[in-house]
């Protein structure tokens, strides 16, 4: 039997793509390999958000080749294809630089995946079209893969943040139909998946077809998704403050399948930075719209993103990074040094950041949110909350699962206890994840 070997980088999104790419070469008879070695497709799912990342494909290809030379020798024969946002950005380049690549791909072009693999028989392929058919009505039915699940409902962005690439890697916004997500997600639920994150680009801007005519929020998705059975909960990410609409916040109060977590990136605590990078909105803006979430929803775990340094960030603006986070206090967030992406407004900028100031303030910033995380997670110890068992524990005995707040927890249970939901005291918590002990009566479907 062939074997493929898809390794996936960056976001959800990217996930989502390499998961449907396997599906494809599955429905082609590749099994999957988790082993380069023995893969006769081998495909690399880039990402373009930040750094260096082209340089880590070219270094990446350079192994890969080595290995294909190698497979040659032995009469196997290898083929290399690299895909996702670096693909999309650079294609030409990486074909031109690198031979070993056999197929460059496109985040909106990998339904053609096995038509493109088998024109590589005779010449290298780029395919970096957006094209206008559904490459997901294209896509063979999605096999299971544990028990929680990515469903992609939403990609690209009409935003252009001026520090952002997606715009330009992904393409302009476009939402599935509700009738394709519920299909979708019904597929992921016969195979097992009882908890379904919805994800995009800007998720919250969802507007996709609905059943009877016109336009569905996400709310309106989420309501429409809650009566499938066997669906114990729902997520969503990535999402904008200027699109949480007042029927999205008020879901978080009042559809009890959508969790208490949001992740709703902020970027900056000043102003005048998110104006320079066309964010359109403010830092009290942000502080009034957190406000009316936690109204909604009083104990929601607040997740963001931040840059620090981006192109003319002062001293005194970036303490008003730090005075955000202090006044909104966060669960958990992501931050970043600012880096310049070609093609990109800010990346023209001359007011450039020294990497010095860059890595103190972002030693900075992350302690105080390691602070506000592990405080957080201690807040937790001595309550009971219902965990979603995913996978075997850290130590024979134990499984690990979620709480509502999207906190890892090991628990002394059996693995039957795996696609669960498990009424779980939480005794202790520690650097990566709490430890929780099961309630006598407590295990619910
Ligand atoms: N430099 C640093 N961080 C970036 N992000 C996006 N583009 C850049 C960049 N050029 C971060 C943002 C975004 C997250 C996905 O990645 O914080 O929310
Ligand atoms: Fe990038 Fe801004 Fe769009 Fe997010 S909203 S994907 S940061 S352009």
């Amino acid at each position: 039997m062939k074997k493929a070997f898809v390794k996936s980088y960056g976001c959800q999104m990217n996930a989502y793509d390499a998961g449907r790419m396997a599906d494809l070469l599955a429905a082609e008879g590749y099994s999957a390999t988790e082993t380069v070695e023995e893969a006769d497709v081998v495909v690399l799912n880039t990402c373009h958000i930040r750094e260096k990342a082209s340089e880590k494909v070219f270094s990446e290809v350079g192994r890969l080749r080595v290995l294909k030379a190698e497979r040659a020798q032995a009469g196997l024969d290898t083929r290399i294809v690299v895909a996702g946002c670096v693909a999309q950005a650079e294609g030409r380049e990486i074909l031109a630089r690198t031979p070993a690549v056999d197929v460059v791909v496109g985040p909106q072009s990998y339904h053609r995946l096995p038509e493109l693999l088998a024109e590589s028989r005779s010449r290298r392929v780029v395919d970096t079209e957006f094209p206008i058919e559904d490459k997901f009505s294209k896509l063979p039915a999605r096999r299971n893969r544990g028990v929680t699940g990515f469903l992609t409902i939403q990609e690209g962005c009409d935003k252009f943040c001026a520090f952002c690439v997606v715009p330009y890697t992904r393409g302009a916004e476009v939402s599935r139909p509700v009738a394709q997500i519920r299909a979708e997600a019904e597929a992921m639920l016969a195979g097992g998946v009882r908890e379904i994150t919805l994800i995009g680009q800007n998720v919250n801007a969802y507007h996709g077809e609905a059943p009877g005519g016109g336009s569905a929020t996400l709310a309106d998705l989420m309501r429409a998704l809650s009566d499938l059975p066997g669906l114990a909960r729902l997520r969503y990410t990535t999402s904008h403050p200027n699109d949480m609409g007042d029927d999205l916040i008020a879901a978080h109060g009042d559809n009890p399948l959508v969790m208490p977590y949001l992740h709703l990136p902020v970027q900056s605590g000043s102003t005048r930075v998110l104006q320079a990078m066309n964010r359109k909105h403010t830092a009290d803006e942000y502080r009034r719209l957190i406000a009316r979430v936690r109204e909604a929803r009083p104990d929601i775990a607040l997740s963001s993103d931040f840059i620090v340094g981006f192109p003319g960030e002062t001293d005194a603006e970036f303490e008003e990074t730090m005075r955000l986070v202090a006044d909104i206090d966060f669960a958990s967030a992501f931050s970043f040094k600012y880096s310049p992406r070609a093609g990109t407004p800010a990346a023209e900028r001359e007011d450039a950041i020294p990497e010095a100031v860059k890595t103190e303030r972002l030693a900075r910033l992350q302690h105080l949110l390691d602070q506000q995380r592990h405080a957080f997670n201690e807040s937790m110890v001595g309550r009971t909350v219902e965990v979603l068992v995913e996978k075997a524990g850290r130590h024979p005995g134990q499984v690990a699962g979620k709480t509502p707040h999207l906190l890892m927890v090991q628990i002394d249970a059996p693995a039957s206890t795996i696609g669960t939901l498990l009424t779980v005291r939480i005794t202790r918590s520690g650097a990566n994840s709490l430890f929780g002990e099961l309630l006598p009566d407590a295990a619910a479907a």
